[in-house]
This record gives structure tokens, sequence and C-alpha cells, in this order.
């Protein structure tokens, strides 16, 4: 979703922010634009529809001079993505230019009240508004650039985090944030700014993650200044930046998609060292442990979350259910927050975000606050407003996750997910100690599995060839296998386009057989399990119909084999972690499948990787 970069020192800006939005491309956006004050001191800004290299080729021949500028991608929420509602605005006498992330809500009463005293938009955003209020106080209030944006922020409903310059103060970046991320980083007599650490990573590792109602006022030759929005004054926290400038590069694959696939034997070891023991004997988890009680003593856990982690949640509620006998409730984030949900102050909820900004499970994370909840997040990025928000958690430690569809974060999670079950259920008493060794060993060499699969790439890159031309797919899984089939339907819509429905197989034919036909390929998930022998049944039905089956399956299986147009054999494991290995095949197959329809995998149309609107 729309990224924001700023940038204030002695380098020439337009290098550094073109820079900037490249790194954040990932997020997704329609369209991109810059403001400059040149070194003549006039305020430039250039905005354009489509990628960010249609803004550099808009502003090729174009003065770009300057050592203090914005930029932004935007992804459009009021009006549609031109170049006229493209950030940054002017505002009214162009003096300062804004660009916003997030939604003004109020912003209706805001531009009337303006239109009545004369103002004239020029855009149909509801960021527009925010630039002129904060122009019109300025001038009436004859109040200094900060005061004006103090009172304008006091006036806005919604979510923001902004930037501003100004041509009359020159030397000078404001940005503010409320429910939107916002870094700043520190340089050497120099300020980066960011929507989050990936533009700055190359420049500094000292950041300062803004907190809500914060401003930040970056001058030239002066420390930061933070204050809120009454303007007493906030002490900024330096921190330290883990990231790598390598994590944000494809490293010679073709997508970052395919690299984040190929990372997951590594990822998960990062996730799980320093966790489990090498003996394969023991569980830690710091965020429960530290938190034991409160966390032992849940009645019920809720688990929010959105997307691709709401699938991962789902497998959470197996690995919750079955191992610690706790019951799990499992809630889009989006539902959650807006139905009243009866949340009891010994219930527990667990948020999972691999951006750790979505805005709905924030929400969900702030109203379960508010209802007395312990809250337990399980986020990727180090920093983020939902890990900040929550009461304790564990990172998944994967790396920066940069294609759209989650692919490696899905695999930290449910890796998370099941070292968390493990380590309540330890402490609970609720598995034996053969069950909980045999499973924590078993978890241990995932990676090695995870490694095995992926041998099979090539393999899946033939099979992919003979359903690119497929309208429709349907995923089937049971049990642990379900949410795999829900994730494997949603990688393939994310990135092909193509449409795909996930079902519980048995469920089949309470309807959705009706669709099976010689032209419906369906995707088993038919792993060696407790219900094996049903699901088996289920394929049978699909089969007596001509639909065409790709089953996933445990090597050794003759079975399926027999009934199955193509099977994909994944290494024998533990029932809880099959969806993990499940995975990996339906990750390669989408890949595959949207690479041969010659589609933009890492940016799909419509989509952004971080939610940062409801
Ligand atoms: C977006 C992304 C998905 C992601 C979902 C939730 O829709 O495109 O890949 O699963 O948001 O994101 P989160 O960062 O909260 O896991």
């Amino acid at each position: 979703m729309c990224g924001i970069v700023g940038y204030l020192g002695a380098r020439q800006a337009y290098p550094i922010l073109i820079k900037g939005l490249h790194r954040l491309e990932y997020r997704g956006y329609d369209s991109a634009g810059i403001a400059l004050i040149s070194d003549g001191g006039i305020l430039n800004l250039y905005k354009s529809k489509g990628k960010v290299a249609d803004l550099e080729r808009f502003a090729e021949a174009k003065d770009t001079s300057g050592t203090v500028g914005i930029a932004h991608t935007r992804w459009a929420t009021h009006g549609e993505p031109n170049d006229l509602n493209a950030h940054p605005h002017y505002s009214q006498s162009r003096s300062l230019a804004l660009i916003h992330n997030g939604i003004i809500e109020n912003y209706a009463v805001l531009r009337l009240e303006l239109e009545s005293k004369g103002y004239t938009f020029r855009s149909n955003t509801d960021t527009e508004v925010i630039v002129y209020l904060v122009e019109y106080i300025r001038d009436t209030d004859g109040v200094d650039l900060c005061t004006a944006v103090q009172l304008a922020l006091q006036q806005v409903v919604g979510a923001y985090a902004i930037a501003i310059l100004s041509k009359d103060d020159p030397d000078c970046i404001i940005a503010a944030r409320k429910s939107s991320p916002l870094v700043v980083g520190i340089g050497e007599d120099e300020f980066f700014l960011a929507s989050d650490a990936t533009p700055i990573v190359e420049y500094t590792d000292r950041v300062v993650y803004l907190d809500d109602g914060e401003i930040a006022v970056l001058r030239r030759g002066e420390p930061l200044r933070v204050v809120d929005l009454h303007n007493a004054p906030v002490t900024p926290v330096v921190r330290r930046l883990a990231m790598n400038l390598s994590q944000l590069e494809k490293g010679g694959y073709p997508h970052f998609m395919l690299k984040e696939i190929y990372e997951q034997p590594q990822t998960l070891l990062n996730c799980i060292r320093g966790r489990i023991n090498i003996e394969g004997t023991s569980v830690v988890l710091s965020g429960i442990i530290d938190n034991r009680e409160r966390i032992l003593s849940a009645r019920r856990i809720i688990i929010v979350a959105c997307g691709t982690s709401w699938h991962a949640a789902l497998i959470g509620e197996h690995l919750i259910e079955d191992l610690c006998r706790i019951p799990v409730e499992v809630e889009y984030a989006s539902e959650f927050r807006y139905r009243n949900p009866v949340i009891l102050p010994d219930d527990i909820v667990i948020a999972i975000s691999q951006s750790g900004e979505t805005a709905d499970t924030l929400a969900a994370v702030e109203l379960a606050k508010s209802r007395g909840a312990f809250i337990y997040g399980i986020c990727n990025v180090v920093g983020s407003s939902i890990a900040r928000a929550t009461d304790s958690g564990s990172y998944i430690h994967v790396g920066p996750e940069i294609g759209v569809a989650s692919t490696k974060a899905f695999t930290g999670q449910v890796t998370v997910l099941s070292m968390l079950a493990l380590t309540l259920a330890h402490e609970k008493g609720t598995v034996t100690d053969e069950r909980f060794t045999a499973l924590v060993r078993e978890l241990q060499h995932i990676p090695d599995h995870i490694t095995q699969v992926l041998k099979q790439a090539p393999a899946i890159a033939d099979l992919a060839k003979t359903f690119t031309y497929a309208r429709n797919f349907i995923y089937l899984g049971r049990g642990y296998n379900y949410p795999a089939a829900l994730e494997g339907a949603l990688k393939l819509k994310e990135i092909s386009y193509i449409h795909a429905e996930g079902y519980p197989a048995a469920e089949m034919k309470h309807g959705p057989i009706a669709l099976i036909d010689a032209e419906m390929p369906v995707v088993a998930i038919a792993t060696t399990d407790s219900i094996y022998e049903k699901t088996i049944s289920n394929i049978q039905e699909i089969k007596a119909r001509q639909g065409k089956i790709i089953a996933i399956v445990t090597e050794g299986d003759t079975a399926v084999r027999s009934i199955a147009d193509h099977v994909i054999p994944v290494p024998r494991v533990a029932e809880p972690f099959a969806p993990i290995l499940a995975s990996i095949p339906l990750q390669l197959l989408a890949y595959y499948i949207a690479v041969h329809k010659g589609r933009d995998v890492d940016q799909p149309r419509n989509l952004a990787k971080s939610v940062t609107v409801e």
C-alpha cells in the first residue's frame, strides 16, 4: 500500500528518493510522485500514473535538483489512479507539498468548509484537504508550519502518515503519524524518512519509529525533534536495524517470490534457532515463558489475522486444540473488530501479521486490549505497530518478505504456532513426553524436508504449463491440510488471476461438485494422515466426474497415484506439520502458472503487501 520516502541532507535528494520508491514498489501502488525544493529555492512537484519508471521518464528533462524532498507511491482509495490524484499535493498557493498514507474519514466536511472559504480543490483525494487546511491555519493564525500541522491534525479524523515540505522553510520536513507507519533514519547530518525501513537500510542502521500522535521535525543542522499534537516534547528512541541490503535484492532469482520460496529451509532454521535445543528435547518461546501464568490460565484463545496470516491462524487452531486442549476461535480481524465480540479478561488474543501494520489486525488488537484480554503477537517486521501494541509475542525471523504473495512468512508463522502449541502443551502436560519429543524432532527436520520438496521445482514448472490456460481451479484438503488448500488457492488467485477456491474435501458434495467437469483442475492434498482414506473417497468422487486431479501425496503413496492425473510427492511427516510441506509445491505451482501467463508475479495488480487502510 502507499509508500513514503523523504530525504534531507547534503546529497542530491532525487536519486535517493527514486531508489527509495523502487524499494517500496513491493507494497503495491498505482501512481508515484515527488516534490523537491530545488537548488534555486523552487518547490517542484512531479507525478505520474503507473510505475516509478514512468515517473522517472516524466521527470527526465526537468529540474530535479535539491537536497530536500519527499516522494510517494499511491494505492488509490479516494479517486481513481491518475496523474491528478497522485501525491504529492500542493496547497492552494503551491507553497506547501504533502504526501499521505491512510484515509481521512472527515475529509468531505473539511473540504466543504474550505470551499466555503473560497478554496478550490484540484483532485478527488481525501489527502488534499490536509495540505489546504495546514496552509489555511498557517496563514490565518499566523503560526509556524509545525504548529499549523498540529492544529490541522487535531481536526482530522482518520489514519495518516504524512510528510510536508514548505517552500518558505526549505531546511525542514515535518512528518506525522497516526495508525500508519513512519520511520525516521538518522545519518551523519542527514535524515531519511520512510513508511518502512527498506529505503533507509543502505544509508543508516539508526532509526526512530514514530508512535501514534507524534510529529517529527527534521531540520538541517539540528537533532531530530519529536513532539505530540499539543507540542509536548517526546524523547525519540533510536533503534538499530537488523535488516541488511542483500535481503532486499533478488540475489540472482528472476522474482522475489521465487527467492523467498527457496529461502524457506534457511528461514525456518532461523525461526527455530535458539528456541529448540540441538537435542530436540525442549522448545522455549520466551514470549510464552515470560508470561507463563497468564497464558497457561487462558480459558480460550482467539486468533485474529487477515489474508495468508488468517490461513496460518487456522492451522494454529488445529495445533493448539490438538496439542493443548484449549478452545480456539479464528477470526478475520476486519469482522472481529466490528461485531462487538465477546472478549473475556482471561482470553488470550493472538494477532498474526507478517507486516505488523495491517490496519484491521491492529484495530482488532486495540479492541481486545480495551476489553482486558492479553495480546500475543506473531509478526515478522521487527518494531512494527502490531509488535509494539501487543503484551508479548514471538517474531518469526524470516527476513524481509518483498513478494506480495506471502510464502516464507506463512511457513514461518506456522512454525512459530507449532512451537507455541508445543511449549503450551508441555507446560500444561497435555501431550506425553514421547509425543512431545517426537514432534519437536520432526519440526527440526522440516527445513531438510523442504529442501527435498524444492528439488521438484522443474517438474512442477512443467506441470504448470499444462494448466496455464485453466480458468478455474479447486483446491481440496481435510483436517490440518484444509487451510493449506485455502492458502494454495489464494496463491494462485493472487498472482495468476485464475479463479480458485479452496474447500474441505468432504464439503464438495454440498454444492461445488456441480462445477466439476473435464475442464476443471482439482488440486487435492492427500498426504497419509488420520483421514487419508476419507480424502481418497472424496478424490474418487471428483474422478468419477472427469475432474483433472493434481494430488500432493506422501512419498511412497500408491493409492492416490492410481487415481490422480498428476502427483507431487512430499516427505512423510507428523500430521501437524503436513501443511508446511504441502504448501511448498502449491507455492511453486502458483508461481510457475503465473510466470507462464506472463504475470507481474512480485507486484500483482490491485494488491498491496502491507494493507494500512481498513
Ligand atoms: C495483504 C497481503 C497478504 C497478507 C495480508 C495480511 O493482503 O497481500 O499477503 O497475507 O495482507 O498481511 P499481514 O502483514 O497482516 O500478514
